[in-house]
């Protein structure tokens, strides 16, 4: 059985080791409990959607114990600041440009430049983010089209032994996730309706501020706000072998692998060669999937061939993408 424990300061000394060494915490906010993972760590931020069983990489939203944090992840204008000093801690997630160096998993942004950042506003969150002393990717705990947890119990009726340990702390205040908002040159846009309105962003912001909500989990996308990037080269899936000129996307062993009328794929300039994952391991494969292709997207390149990756796990959420990326 998962643990389930009092979020002492021990209980959460324990839960931020865990997340360091690629965990996952079951973490009470006060909108919902959380599936906490290092947002530093790919590979624990790959286990968040392995878990969730989503079949596609939906960004995540970034938590931070202050915005003086959030300021080492995320570029803030005048309008941010203001939201930031009026809201947080509190439910309110705002959509800001990734800074050039952010050391964020490009998977927690699902390969976007832009970044989902709140404070959110329960002590055991804040203490686990300062103790563990690296922001966190946290999705709802909850498998992929279920209710969102608001106690310990639904943590874990929901993920069982999938989430290593739940910091328990009662009942969620709001019980309903965050509203996420999303900056345009037009003004402020709620993309995920929440427990902070339109009419409050306005009252804080002097700006008019608008609805543009689909799903839930879903939003619709204002202009470009989730237009996912595509390389400009030709991406080709279930590739044998390398065209000449193209650049290799590899998953698993290359050694009979081989580059059309001239020699051994391995032999490629590193420029032109990125693999996944050299022991064919999923996660590894998924916390690398975004930054190789944008390493391989390169005009001096004809294409990107890419070998195949199983369709089953997170395969599934990684095949989407890179059929996505290839049409
Ligand atoms: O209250 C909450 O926000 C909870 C608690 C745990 O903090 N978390 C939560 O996360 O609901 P999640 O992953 O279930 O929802 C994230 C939402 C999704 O609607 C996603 O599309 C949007 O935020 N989102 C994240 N990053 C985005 C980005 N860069 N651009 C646009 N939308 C983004
Ligand atoms: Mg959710």
């Amino acid at each position: 059985m998962t643990k389930i424990i009092t979020p002492t300061d021990n209980a959460i000394k324990q839960a931020a080791q865990i997340l360091k060494s690629g965990g996952l915490v079951g973490m009470p906010t006060e909108t919902v409990y959380g599936l906490a993972a290092n947002a530093l760590d790919g590979k624990g931020v790959a286990r968040v959607f392995e878990v969730k069983g989503r079949p596609a990489f939906n960004p995540l939203i970034l938590h931070c114990a202050s915005m003086e944090m959030a300021e080492n992840y995320a570029e803030f204008n005048e309008t941010a600041r203001i939201l930031a000093h009026h809201f947080w801690p509190g439910p309110l997630t705002i959509i800001m440009p990734r800074k050039k160096s952010c050391a964020v998993s490009e998977l927690v942004s699902a390969g976007l430049d832009t970044l989902a950042v709140r404070v959110p506003d329960h002590p055991v969150a804040l203490k686990l983010i300062e103790v563990a002393g690296v922001p966190l990717a946290a999705p709802s705990a909850n498998r992929s089209g279920s209710l969102s947890p608001t106690t310990p119990a639904h943590v874990s009726e929901a993920l069982g032994n999938d989430v290593d340990i739940i910091l328990a702390a009662g009942a969620c205040a709001v019980g309903l996730e965050s509203t996420v908002l999303h900056l345009s040159e037009q003004g402020p846009v709620i993309v995920r309706a929440g427990a902070i309105t339109a009419e409050d962003i306005e009252t804080a912001t002097g700006l008019k501020t608008v609805y543009d909500t689909g799903d839930k989990d879903k939003p619709l996308s204002p202009g470009q706000l989730l237009k996912h990037y595509a390389p400009a080269i030709p991406l080709r899936m279930n590739a044998v072998d390398v065209a000449p000129g193209e650049g290799l996307l590899a998953f698993g062993s290359i050694k009979f692998m081989g580059v059309r009328g001239a020699g051994a794929a391995k032999d490629l300039p590193p420029t032109m060669f990125r693999n996944l994952s050299e022991n064919s391991d999923l996660h590894e494969a998924a916390a690398n999937l975004f930054a190789m292709i944008r390493q391989l997207d390169n005009p001096a390149h004809t294409g990107i061939a890419v070998m195949s990756v199983p369709n089953q796990g997170l395969g599934i959420a990684i095949n989407d993408r890179l059929h996505r990326a290839s049409s």
